[in-house]
């Protein structure tokens, strides 16, 4: 495994649309796990592959630390319920911004080994959900800011999540 270099928020790749994967071959498995390691180390909670480089629908969550969930191919089955609160991204490093985002979502998607499974979230299994499927889309949250972006090190003292993904 290695650790991938993160694209930052202006990189082109992360304003294109990324395909599906029909089938997990050696590469894209040392992707996937190239990815969750990068994601450790960056201390995030989600990591969507085109924030590295790779133009493929993946994306890796794990907002609990122990259990990563590796999503391939995911589509929205339900979203519902309102959030709304910090958001970061690890391509946009230091920075949070306040996004609403549905409370609960339900995902359908392929597994590591390309079985169907599907997925509910709530909270912020859900915001990460949200926010890593729209990287595959070209998004990033800053679209969907409300107000300004702030720094991380001026939340610390306001008690606030700060997770990035
Ligand atoms: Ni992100």
């Amino acid at each position: 495994m290695a650790l991938r270099q993160i694209r930052i928020q202006g990189d082109p790749v992360l304003e294109k649309v990324c395909k599906e994967i029909n089938e997990v071959t050696p590469r894209v498995q040392e992707l996937i796990d190239d990815m969750i390691e990068t994601m450790y180390a960056a201390n995030g909670v989600g990591l969507a592959a085109p924030q590295v480089g790779i133009l493929k629908r993946l994306v890796v969550i794990d907002v609990t630390g122990d259990n990563p969930y590796v999503i391939i191919n995911p589509k929205l089955l339900e979203a519902d319920g309102e959030q709304t609160g910090y958001e970061g991204c690890l391509s946009l490093p230091g920075k949070s911004g306040i996004v609403t985002r549905p409370n609960h979502v339900k995902i359908v998607y392929q597994d590591e080994n390309m079985e169907t499974q599907e997925l509910e979230g709530t909270e912020l299994l859900a915001r990460a959900i949200i926010h890593e499927m729209e990287h595959l889309d070209g998004h990033m949250y800053t679209e969907k800011v409300e107000g300004d972006l702030v720094n991380n090190d001026e939340l610390m003292a306001a008690d606030t999540d700060d997770d990035e993904e």
